[in-house]
């Protein structure tokens, strides 16, 4: 809800309040957190007294009269207030000062029309900002969803000069308190590492400069009181639609005001704004939570779920797939595949996606990338008659595109050098991945991407597609901002008019894991890292800002291809459960007990398929060391407990349930899941009356036909009693099997479910 009285502007949703009122003509920031009312305005004001010595004052009357000591909406340059500007423009070459002045307001029903993607069902404020002198004029947009609040800006040039915009944020936001920066930086197979950084009087930024929103930077991050826990505390969080190079700096000023800007990043950016055109920023999204990191990230969670994915795929299932890529690589024929998609179809997936490889002379990453015809000696039935007997065996059919992308050596390239990108000299780039970026911003490339996409997903029947994008760009600037303008309009032109077609985007793994590409894309690759070690530290710190049902999640092959690191099939599942299910491997090379496995964890997950996907997600901890992950619903919870490195005789365990109903009562069970022969290794010889080899030929045998369980549990207790703690079954300690105890090494997990019983259910 917006209201406006008196001069206050108050934005309101389910929990949060943002306020703020004009000052002498200057927007002054008054409050963003828990609900206030308008009436507090004036409560809530700081109190500048006299002011502080040594001010640039916008009017001699007072020292208060400083734009430096106020927090504020949006500043200028020149007036007085010298923390870092959210807008830097030139004129003629020389870079010129700003002074917005309040001018009039609208509330709009509908948000102005936009190139880039903007949040779903808002209830959009227009604050009307006009620097007379320069002739140019800022729209501030808010927009009020049910658990966020999004901010950007519109600036038009009214003058009869060109304007240069050099710098442009969609939002400068003040906080008042004490706050850590929670930032997610990383690279290829090492996205998403959680740093923590105090926030000071030292400026920090946080920028991607590749051309993508990238894995170095995800333009989402929080603000926390230092004190704060997944269950307490002060906690902000910001996100930016847009899946370019962007820009974040936090600062806190000498009265203790922190300022957050968010936006386009400045590097080299120059924008030329002829008279009469305009400039719009990408969305800025933010959210306030007094309930720690889990009240935060469930309140973007359901603004994900609700105001951002399309409307077409919001609470839909996400199918199980059946991925090529790690199994195959280049490597396949049809048979091959129809034979992969045979087995993959009896252990459960839904969707067969045909990755890398398919078309041209695609069979390296070094050639064909541009050429999207079927290569006929690979499929000689083309994707038509793929995709049709993938249909007879019950699979869905998805297929692969790097549409941004050429090789050089490709029949696209030869007959179109200069489709590529470039600098402003013209200057070769240099090839990332053997490959350039195609020039987006020239309107028949794409024309080119958007018809030869469209003619193969017209040919063949083809539910998802899988988006990639493998090199950074050598773009500067304006021109990158123009690159993902035309990403966008490709974007829109190929899948508004197949809105069937599940999009799941990709970028190396979460090298472009952001919400501009989650309006077009419900889902999005995660890591190229599928080891479930390394999963659980990025899927948690994904879960932050992003909820489970955009996680592309996949059991992948152990040893692992990135880590070497072997794990239990049973934790490479678990892992992935807690996101969109898939499998990446040959399935041909898993033992026959091991298929059985991935049965049952199909069969399961899509027992629990709404809960793990859209449940209410939340992280956690045991007291044995054990990372907890909780994805409830009102019908269920299902809890995960994933250890690292197995100690010598671990003690006791306990199971922490949150969200359950005190006064009820609950079933837990563990899923049923393998533990190998083979695991035990030469222990076996102890408990055999026979004295076998344990890498010889009969154990191998009972290794791959003879099914152990592990971790066997069930129980009834109250909500009461499952807040508190359930002792788990007890970790292998040296002794003996016992199905009802973890049997695990490293890296060992398991899943539980809590689902209420009636009251005299006994058990
Ligand atoms: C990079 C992606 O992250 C992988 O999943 C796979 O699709 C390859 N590209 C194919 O070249």
């Amino acid at each position: 809800m917006i209201t406006v009285n008196n001069g206050v502007f108050h934005l309101q949703n389910e929990e949060n309040s943002y306020l703020f009122r004009i000052m002498d003509g200057y927007p002054e920031h008054l409050h963003f957190g828990g609900r206030v009312e308008s009436g507090d305005a004036e409560a809530l004001a700081p109190i500048p007294g006299c002011g502080w010595g040594g001010s640039t004052l916008y009017d001699e009357r007072s020292n208060a009269c400083c734009l430096d000591i106020f927090p504020l909406e949006w500043s200028g340059s020149g007036r007085g207030d010298y923390r870092e500007s959210p807008v830097e423009l030139s004129v003629e070459g020389e870079p010129v000062t700003t002074d917005f002045r309040f001018s009039g307001w609208e509330i709009l029903k509908e948000p102005p029309a936009s190139e880039l993607p903007i949040s779903r069902g808002q209830e959009i404020l227009a604050l009307r900002l006009l620097d007379r002198e320069a002739g140019l004029r800022l729209t501030l947009c808010y927009g009020v969803l049910p658990t966020v609040f999004t901010r950007r800006a519109i600036l038009e040039n009214l003058s009869g000069k060109p304007v240069v915009v050099r710098k442009f944020m969609s939002a400068c936001t003040e906080l008042s308190g004490r706050f850590a920066l929670h930032t997610f930086s990383g690279g290829w197979i090492a996205e998403m590492q959680h740093n923590v950084t105090p926030v000071s009087m030292a400026r920090i930024c946080l920028e991607s400069t590749t051309g993508a929103s990238s894995n170095r930077a995800n333009p989402g991050f929080l603000l926390a009181s230092p004190d704060a826990t997944e269950a307490a505390g002060s906690v902000y969080g910001f996100n930016l639609l847009y899946s370019g190079s962007h820009y974040l700096s936090v600062q806190r000023s000498l009265q203790g005001i922190t300022r957050v800007l968010q936006g386009i990043s400045p590097a080299n950016l120059e924008w030329a704004l002829a008279p009469g055109e305009s400039l719009e920023t990408p969305e800025a999204v933010m959210s306030y939570s007094g309930g720690g990191f889990g009240g935060l990230s469930q309140r973007f969670h359901t603004y994900v779920n609700r105001n951002l994915i399309s409307p077409r795929w919001q609470g839909r299932p996400r199918p199980v797939v059946y991925n090529s890529w790690e199994g195959c690589t280049f490597d396949f024929t049809e048979a091959r595949l129809l034979s992969l998609g045979k087995t993959a179809a009896r252990l459960g997936c839904e969707l067969f996606v045909l990755d890398d490889g398919w078309f041209g002379t695609r069979s390296s990453d070094t050639s064909g990338l541009g050429d999207y015809n079927v290569n006929l000696k690979k499929l000689p039935h083309g994707l038509k008659g793929l995709g049709q007997k993938l249909e007879a065996m019950g699979l869905g059919f998805g297929l692969w595109f790097e549409p941004e992308s050429v090789s050089p050596d490709s029949d696209l390239y030869r007959a179109h050098p200069d489709w590529v990108l470039r600098d402003g000299l013209g200057r070769t780039d240099l090839l990332g991945r053997h490959q350039l970026l195609l020039d987006l911003t020239n309107p028949a490339v794409r024309d080119y991407i958007v018809q030869s996409v469209g003619a193969i997903l017209d040919s063949a029947p083809i539910s998802y597609v899988k988006w990639d994008m493998n090199r950074h760009s050598c773009a500067l600037g304006g021109r990158q901002h123009a690159y993902i303008l035309g990403l966008y309009d490709i974007l829109h032109r190929i899948f508004d008019s197949r809105p069937e077609i599940l999009l799941e985007s990709c970028s190396s793994g979460g090298n472009r894991f952001d919400c501009g590409m989650l309006y077009f894309s419900p889902q999005i690759w995660c890591s190229d890292d599928t080891d479930p070690a390394e999963r659980l530290r990025i899927q948690t710190s994904l879960s932050y800002l992003y909820p489970p049902s955009t996680f592309g999640a996949h059991v992948s092959a152990s040893p692992h291809a990135q880590t070497l690191r072997s794990t239990p099939l049973s934790t490479r599942g678990n892992v992935s459960f807690f996101g969109c299910l898939g499998y990446e491997l040959d399935l041909h090379e898993l033992l026959r007990v091991e298929q059985a496995e991935v049965q049952a964890q199909i069969a399961f997950y899509k027992a629990h398929r709404r809960t793990l996907q859209y449940g209410r997600f939340s992280r956690g901890e045991t007291d044995g060391g054990g990372i907890l992950w909780q994805a409830q619903t009102e019908e269920e919870t299902v809890a995960g407990v994933f250890h690292g490195l197995q100690p010598a005789a671990p003690g006791y365990e306990r199971l922490t349930v949150s969200g359950l109903d005190s006064q009820k009562r609950y079933r837990m069970e563990s899923r049923p899941q393998l533990l190998r022969v083979g695991d035990f290794g030469s222990l076996l010889r102890h408990v055999l009356p026979v004295k076998l080899n344990p890498h010889g030929f009969a154990i191998s045998a009972a290794d791959s036909r003879y099914k152990m369980y592990d971790g066997a549990q069930a129980l009834t207790a109250s909500g009461g009693a499952f807040a508190q703690g359930i002792p788990l079954a007890p970790r292998f300690s040296g002794t003996a099997y016992d199905p009802q105890s973890r049997t695990q090494s490293d890296f060992g997990s398991n899943v539980y479910t809590i689902k209420e019983v009636s009251p005299d259910e006994k058990h």
